[in-house]
């Protein structure tokens, strides 16, 4: 297993180390043997294909499913303590709400402060602020008062991404956060997670495209059940590597150019 160390400050704990984890559902094996490695201020890709398991490791570092084996540890401790500590950041695949619940954008983005207050959840001007400014950091500004079911589907990731960023977390994980938006949405989202990045942050990011992988990620984890490969990515997202993870299928049929040159 190679580590992020190159990306990582020295002096920091290991943002995610997660060794050797083996998740199941009911039995039925999602993720085996599982390692992974990241420091911070870097952005990891996770690539695999439909059922490879990268929803289910963005679980399992959330603590929403318990590894039958192996450890986490987020900033150095658990995945528990990362939690209470609001150490950890989810934009989860399907924004894991019911939508038409009677919320306001304003609402979901508070959310991400609720760690922070007493259980009374009275927010201070403080938690106000955190609000406004993630709204504008994802240009949402003038729709703080919609209801979220009233938001397409690019809007409602960039609410969610806001309740992240209000969140101020030191790690964000984010499943899929590309599907179905915009080019502008687009663009919007890598340059705030180049921002993340940054300012110290780590991100582990999935993707169906590619070429997301080659422009912004410093770091790609291929995955199939386990990870097939794992370190910088102008070393590892190789054609070869590609090809192994989509399970012998040539990369120019997947989005994104077709020569290995493309790919580093
Ligand atoms: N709650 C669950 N109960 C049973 N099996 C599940 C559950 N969630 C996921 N699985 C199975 O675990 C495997 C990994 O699923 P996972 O959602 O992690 O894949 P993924 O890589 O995120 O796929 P996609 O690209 O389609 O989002 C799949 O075979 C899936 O059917
Ligand atoms: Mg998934």
């Amino acid at each position: 297993m190679i580590n992020s160390a190159r990306f990582a400050n020295q002096n920091d704990p290991l943002r995610i180390e997660a060794k050797e984890i083996c998740v199941d559902y009911n039995g039925t094996v999602a993720l085996y043997d599982a390692s992974l490695n990241l420091g911070s201020g870097c952005i990891c890709g996770l690539v695999g294909m439909n059922g490879a398991g990268k929803s289910t490791l963005f679980k399992a570092l959330m603590g929403f499913v318990r590894p039958s084996r192996g450890t986490i540890c987020i900033n150095g401790v658990s995945v528990r303590r990362a939690q209470k500590d609001q150490a950890v950041a989810y934009v989860p695949q399907n924004e894991g709400v019911d939508c038409s619940f009677p919320v306001s954008v304003w609402d979901v983005v508070m959310m991400g402060r609720y760690g922070s207050m007493n259980l009374l959840r009275m927010p201070r001007e403080s938690d106000r602020q955190a609000v406004f400014h993630a709204l504008e950091r994802v240009e949402l500004v003038e729709l703080q008062e919609r209801p979220i079911s009233a938001l397409s589907g690019g809007q409602r990731k960039r609410a969610f991404l806001a309740r992240a960023i209000a969140q101020r977390a030191s790690v964000l994980l984010l499943d899929e956060p590309f599907a179905g938006v915009d080019v502008r949405t687009e663009k919007l989202m890598s340059d705030l997670f180049l921002q993340f990045k940054n300012e110290g942050r780590t991100i582990l990011i999935s993707t169906h495209d590619l070429s997301h992988v080659r422009d912004f990620c410093d770091l790609v984890v291929l995955i199939n059940k386990t990870v097939l490969a794992y370190g910088e990515t102008s070393k590892v997202f190789t054609q070869e590597n590609i090809i192994n993870t989509f399970g012998g299928m040539p990369p120019n049929l997947l989005s994104g150019p077709t020569t290995t040159e493309g790919y580093r």
